[in-house]
């Protein structure tokens, strides 16, 4: 799911009890060990104490890696920087025209990402805004859920007329809509992908980097569950997942193998589409995800920009020429995003750029940061302050012969 919801006050549910969690799980987050799965851990082994408070403890972890910018000159022991992080971080909420952009650019990421992504004062203002759940209601259904979840906002925009903001409070993952698979946990930007690679039922499409299959879902959505999506990872503890999401949202057009990235591919097949949701640094997911931040390092985007690569052309073969492939990261850094695009179109002169229509509509910084304009390009930069969501790249090509 997303990050937990953060807490929307300091002081009333802190107590030494929560505060010690969150000390713990600051204590024990590292590189290895990203805060949010150590914050699970710590929170379902200290199980259902009165006195503990999930939320207030998750939006303290989170405010925490959100503010770390402000907090290196504070003492490390004791809980100093957390509750300066906290102050800041509900002063920013209430008021963000209190922190001048400078102050913003320079502490929000590291330097080195500063010149990566190309840092804006709106991009650092949205990387400290609290994230937005968004969700995917089953095709048609967006009205339904919003009626039965409450707290629910349709986008309303473009093709994404079931994607819906949550703004309430509830653990939607014990919703019966959620066990009737009636809706998925998807970022609006995850979803922009699905109706980037726009299959048709009856094609056949690869989904590449499958993971737990958020992507395949909708592909098969949009396919209207027709047509054959090969599912390929390679983790096949998460392929093992994404086959029990499809039996709950009855999702049963696809077959599953693991596949390393090799030149060996997991099947013959020619494929009418590909999608290449490719691991990446997730620098678009920063505002959801604060720690990484600080864990990332250029060097892993330099190594990621080569999987990526690689992943790219052992893939390429296996379309079909008049085929389409999708490259979709969850990133906003230069080196992952046009870079391998430029890359791949060169070594590939065959695949030619394949003009897409935004589903989300872009802002001007996304335009020109993908160097086109809204409609007809074929690459696409989704910030994160377009629309409250990650920040994703996408750029599609057509295959020729
Ligand atoms: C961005 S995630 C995929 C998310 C997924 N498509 C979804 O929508 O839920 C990237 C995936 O690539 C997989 N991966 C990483 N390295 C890989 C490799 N060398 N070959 C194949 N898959 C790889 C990871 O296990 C991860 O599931």
């Amino acid at each position: 799911m997303n990050s937990p919801k953060p807490a929307r006050g300091a002081e009333p549910r802190s107590n030494a009890e929560n505060l010690a969690l969150v000390e713990r799980v600051i204590a024990t987050a590292d590189r290895e060990h990203p805060a949010d799965g150590v914050l699970r851990e710590v929170l379902a082994s200290a199980g259902r104490e009165a006195k503990l408070d999930a939320g207030w403890i998750s939006g303290a972890v989170f405010a925490y890696y959100r503010w770390w910018g402000w907090l290196e000159e504070l003492p490390a022991a004791g809980s100093a920087r957390i509750r300066r992080a906290l102050e800041l971080d509900a002063r920013f909420q209430q008021n963000p025209a209190s922190f001048s952009d400078a102050h913003l650019l320079a502490r929000v990421v590291p330097r080195w990402a500063r010149d990566e992504i190309g840092m804006t004062p709106a991009l650092a203002r949205a990387l400290q805004a609290h994230p937005t759940i968004w969700l995917r209601s089953r095709a048609g259904q967006g009205r339904v859920i919003a009626h039965a979840l409450g707290d629910c906002q349709p986008f309303g925009h473009g093709k994404l007329v079931d994607a819906l903001k949550y703004t309430g409070f509830a653990d939607l993952f014990r919703t019966p809509e959620f066990h009737a698979g009636q809706f998925e946990l998807q970022d609006l930007s995850s979803q922009a992908v699905g109706f980037a690679c726009n299959p048709q039922p009856g094609e056949t499409w690869w989904d590449a980097c499958a993971g737990e299959g958020g992507k395949t879902l909708h592909l098969s959505s949009l396919m209207d569950n027709r047509g054959l999506i090969w599912v390929s990872d390679r983790a096949d503890w998460r392929l093992k997942r994404l086959k029990r999401r499809a039996a709950r949202a009855r999702v049963f057009n696809y077959r599953a193998a693991t596949w390393d990235g090799g030149a060996k591919l997991p099947t013959r097949t020619r494929f009418d589409g590909i999608l290449m949701d490719a691991p990446c640094s997730g620098v678009g997911t920063w505002g959801r995800n604060p720690h990484a931040r600080w864990t990332t390092t250029l060097q892993d985007v330099r190594e990621l920009q080569d999987l990526q690569l690689q992943l790219l052309r052992h893939a390429a073969p296996a379309l079909k020429p008049g085929g389409r492939l999708i490259y979709a990261v969850c990133t906003i850094t230069r080196s992952e995003t046009v870079e391998v695009a430029e890359r791949f179109s060169r070594e590939f002169p065959e695949f030619q750029p394949c003009p897409l229509k935004h589903p989300l509509g872009v802002s001007q910084a996304g335009k020109d940061a993908a160097g086109g304009a809204e409609s007809g390009f074929a690459q696409h930069l989704i910030l994160p302050q377009d629309h409250h969501s990650n920040g994703m790249f996408i750029a599609a090509w057509t295959r020729a012969v």
